[in-house]
């Protein structure tokens, strides 16, 4: 362990709670509440005593109602029986996965910037995180970056479109050459789709791999509720795999974690039904954020990545000639306000900084004045 890192996310957000007065703009995690029908089912699992072990994989009520969710909007048959692993957060399910495809030196390639654990996730297992720079490709794994990076050692492939950091997203021709370089190579891919239905614009759903042909096979979807209910502190994730991949997963989750909290269980199942539109529900209230802060970045002159999706703005901060580490704790100490640094999500994304606009549009409004005054003085300062 000595040679993985604490989340650069939190260490950031750590630091804010010792600190009065700030805005926090770093942990994504949404200010709307759980939706009401979850929060019910949630209340009266509590009432009803279902408050004991349940079945290792998950409740076979949450699985069916998994499986009929993913059908609606992959529009692909998972059975809920042998190919549905509900876990604790899409967090348990990164670990699990690749606890349970991993030799020791096997290499996994990851485009780079990541979400923080997926390295720290891959070392856990005694494998190697292999990043690959998308700085210059839009922030998009393109197959001639993926075919130079595999070895005889790779073993899988993460993907995470819509993107944290990025809010970038891959059109399904853009899927479909990965998918032709991954077959070639004989590879699994992990398609982590936390996103996947916060996204902008006209389409519903940000498109995955797994629905590809021939993909199924070799795809591991990693999906939850965090994001997409409002759902974080309940903990309740989910993991698509074929039946002989399911069957060791299996055997790593039901060591490590037992299963998920029978209460949350029973939540994720009105979620999933009753209240299967929350996420329809919250695009236009983000679409607003993201219009605010974007507007605004441009009025400052500070370039960023356009978001498809997600609820990230990953704005570029090179032209002030500050690390992205230091920037954030300027940013925090002078002006109170908390942002991620780039290089929290690794070396490939120095010169920027996250913005999360899961924040309501007043707190939002604050910020963004607070950045202005930052911003302001700095070209004061470096005239
Ligand atoms: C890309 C990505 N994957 C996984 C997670 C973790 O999700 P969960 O809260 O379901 O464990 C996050 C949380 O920020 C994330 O951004």
């Amino acid at each position: 362990m000595e040679k993985a890192q604490q989340s650069g996310i939190r260490h950031i957000s750590d630091f804010v709670d010792d600190t009065s007065d700030v805005i926090q703009l770093t942990v994504g995690e949404i200010d709307l509440p759980t939706p009401e029908k979850t929060k019910l089912a949630g209340i009266n699992a509590i009432k009803n005593n279902f408050t004991k072990y349940t079945s290792n994989a998950g409740t076979l009520k949450l699985r069916s109602a998994i499986s009929t969710f993913v059908g609606k909007h992959y529009g692909m048959a998972y059975d809920y029986k042998t190919e549905i692993t509900v876990t604790v957060g899409v967090s348990e399910g990164i670990d699990l996965t690749l606890r349970t495809l991993c030799n020791a030196g096997d290499e996994i390639i990851m485009a780079s910037p990541a979400y923080p654990a997926y390295i720290t996730s891959t070392k856990i297992a005694g494998a190697v995180p292999v990043l690959v720079d998308t700085s210059k490709t839009d922030f998009k794994l393109t197959s001639e970056l993926l075919e130079n990076a595999i070895t005889p050692k790779t073993k899988a492939v993460i993907l995470n479109y819509p993107n944290n950091p990025t809010g970038t997203i891959l059109s399904l021709k853009e899927l479909a050459a990965l998918a032709e370089v991954i077959k070639k190579n004989d590879l699994y891919v992990i398609t982590d789709d936390v996103y996947d239905l916060l996204v902008y614009g006209d389409m519903k759903q940000a498109p995955s791999i797994v629905t590809l042909p021939d993909m199924k096979k070799r795809t591991i979807v990693l999906n939850g509720l965090s994001k997409s209910h409002s759902m974080t502190g309940w903990r309740i994730g989910y993991v698509l795999a074929p039946e002989w991949i399911s069957k060791e997963m299996f055997k790593v989750h039901q060591t490590n974690v037992g299963g998920a909290s029978s209460i949350s269980q029973a939540a994720a199942v009105a979620a999933m039904s009753e209240d299967s539109d929350n996420p329809a529900k919250l695009v236009p209230i983000f679409a607003k954020r993201k219009k605010f802060i974007t507007d605004y970045l441009e009025k400052l002159n500070i370039p960023y990545v356009k978001p498809e999706g997600a609820f990230y703005i990953f704005a570029d901060i090179s032209s002030f000639q500050i690390s992205s580490w230091d920037f954030s704790i300027w940013l925090l100490k002078t002006y109170k306000l908390a942002v991620v640094p780039g290089t929290a999500f690794s070396e490939y994304a120095e010169g920027y900084i996250r913005i999360s606009y899961a924040a309501d549009l007043t707190t939002l409004k604050e910020a963004m004045a607070r950045l202005e005054s930052a911003v302001r003085s700095l070209k004061i300062f470096s005239k």
